[in-house]
């Protein structure tokens, strides 16, 4: 696998740009940066596998009004918990969320590892290494569908999804080898987001705006618009 771009200047673009979300207190470029609560952010992850950042803003400010912490959200009857999610689907999400709840009051608060979090019902890979990163930074890089686009495109793997995903998860590891993401776990998974999100889009990605425009095997080869291929159903 060849070396990941600097994460530098990813950083550095996350501070001119960073989008106001509602999981995301606003933090002055440079200073403290923003939402750590492992609650909040775990909510903001679950609610976010299923349903797009727009629906999620009212949603998650709801959520939060009837159940403002992990020990109100595990007092509740399932009842309860089902009626604030009517609309976001996926129940088995709901009912894991809360049963999480249950086993973080029952040992007495979240764990703050990757590997503590992943023995929570419900609470996989991509998750416990969103939580472990953006709440106790911790160095890992979560791979969603974003992180999938920009590393595949970065180091221009062809190989189709989902078997390039087992060149995908240890190349986006690697970043965190690196000094700049090491000091900032949870602003650099983050930008890698906010990058997918608003630069390296599936469809005409806006290259010329891209903090890694000279650092893009894709970009490089014109194939950017190609990736990631996806394997036929
Ligand atoms: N998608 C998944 N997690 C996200 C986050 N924390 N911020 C923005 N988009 C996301």
């Amino acid at each position: 696998i060849p070396d990941p771009p600097p994460a530098g200047p990813l950083l550095g673009w996350y501070d001119r740009h960073r989008r106001t979300l509602p999981w995301r207190v606003y933090a002055p470029p440079g200073e403290a940066r923003g939402e750590r609560d492992p609650y909040r952010i775990w909510l903001s992850e679950v609610m976010l596998q299923q349903t797009t950042v727009a629906t999620v803003g009212p949603r998650y400010a709801r959520f939060l009004a009837r159940f403002p912490d992990v020990r109100a959200l595990a007092g509740a009857p399932w009842e309860e918990v089902a009626a604030e999610w009517a609309g976001l689907g996926y129940y088995a999400r709901a009912r894991n969320l809360h049963a999480a709840a249950r086993a973080v009051v029952a040992r007495g608060g979240f764990p703050d590892t990757e590997a503590g979090l992943r023995e929570l019902p419900g609470i996989g890979a991509y998750t416990a290494a969103a939580v472990a990163a953006i709440a106790f930074d911790r160095p890992t890089v979560p791979v969603d569908g974003n992180v999938e686009r920009v590393v595949s495109r970065l180091l221009a793997i062809r190989e189709p999804l989902p078997g390039a995903r087992r060149l995908i998860a240890p190349a986006a590891a690697r970043f965190m080898e690196q000094k700049e993401a090491r000091a900032r776990p949870g602003d650099f998974v983050q930008a890698l987001f906010d990058l997918g999100a608003t630069i390296c889009t599936p469809r005409r990605p806006a290259c010329a705006l891209c903090p890694w425009r000279g650092d893009c095997a894709a970009q490089r080869l014109g194939i950017q618009e190609t990736l990631p291929v996806k394997a036929p159903k």
